[in-house]
């Protein structure tokens, strides 16, 4: 049985499910969408278009090969992007939706990695195996949405709890940016992260250096404006992540203020950005 509040998404993604069977490959919903979906945040009602905050792409995955996938689609999407072939990501806009579908990838790699090529899985796991969080290593099989869930995120989820799907050792050396995601997770889905996820990015945290600016502001712009980022920012304080990109934060944790004599400048900054609006220019100012 689908649940009633995942129909929409069934709907929107039936077409192509139907061209990818009809090719006789098979095609998985992943990434936010899914988590999103499960946990009922997104507002599937909705036609997409340009407001912020409500809206949502698709992204996907599949055992088609990126010419196969470019085949599929052509005569379907309204445009098709491919500088991320390569990577094995086909991009596509369809009724102003943007869709993204990547061929399985036996490892993580992403444009600025310093791996240099690719390697293409067959099985939907391997997949979900080099995804960031559990959480975020879930699909949803089309046409009839079947949970595929092998590293249990749904109960991370229900349960509160950030973990790797393997060790995290080797989800953040496939991708440092995951250190600095994880604080957008913790703060955005009251999370707790495993003490092996906290002491691997203690560990890892100089890796940051080989993530390009651009990725780290996205991440920290998405942080900034989840509801009450406190969470996710002490984290990134205390493992000692934020020295590593925003030394001004942990070095507020030193200041004292003169006039109202705040034992603690950080503690009263982060608290100050949590009651802002979730506006990232005024969260940031703040
Ligand atoms: N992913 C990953 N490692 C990253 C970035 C992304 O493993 N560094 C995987 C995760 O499975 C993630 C999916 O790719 O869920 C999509 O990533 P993204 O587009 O960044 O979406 P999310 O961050 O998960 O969610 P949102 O759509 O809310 O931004």
């Amino acid at each position: 049985m689908i649940p009633e509040r995942l129909q929409p998404l069934l709907a929107e993604t039936s077409e192509l499910a139907d061209r990818f069977q009809a090719a006789g490959f098979r095609l998985y919903l992943v990434g936010g969408v899914v988590r999103d979906a499960l946990l009922g945040r997104l507002d599937m009602g909705k036609a997409p278009g340009p407001e912020p905050g409500r809206d949502y792409d698709l992204d996907f995955t599949t055992d088609a090969r990126p010419d196969a996938i470019e085949a599929v689609v052509a005569d379907w999407a309204d445009a098709v992007w491919l500088q991320g072939k390569r990577f094995g990501t086909i991009g596509l806009a369809k009724g102003g939706r943007r869709m993204e579908i990547t061929t399985h990838r036996a490892e993580a790699y992403h444009a600025d990695s310093r791996k240099p090529e690719v390697e293409f899985a067959d099985a939907i796991e391997a997949d979900l195996s080099r995804r960031d969080f559990t959480i975020n290593a879930m699909a949803l099989a089309l046409p009839d949405l079947r949970l595929i869930d092998p590293f249990n995120g749904i109960d991370d989820l229900h349960m509160h709890r950030l973990r790797t799907p393997l060790s995290p050792e080797v989800s953040f050396s496939d991708d440092p940016l995951r250190m600095l995601r994880a604080g957008r997770f913790i703060a955005g889905y009251q999370l707790l992260p495993d003490k092996e996820l906290v002491d691997a990015v203690v560990h890892l945290r100089h890796r940051l250096e080989i993530v390009s600016d651009e990725r780290i502001r996205d991440e920290l712009d998405k942080l900034v404006v989840t509801e009450d980022p406190s969470d996710g920012l002490w984290f990134l304080v205390n493992t000692g992540l934020a020295e590593e990109f925003l030394p001004e934060l942990p070095a507020l944790a030193l200041e004292q203020d003169p006039i109202h004599r705040h034992k603690d400048v950080l503690a009263h900054t982060l608290a100050v950005v949590a009651k802002c609006r979730p506006e990232r220019i005024l969260r940031l100012s703040a």
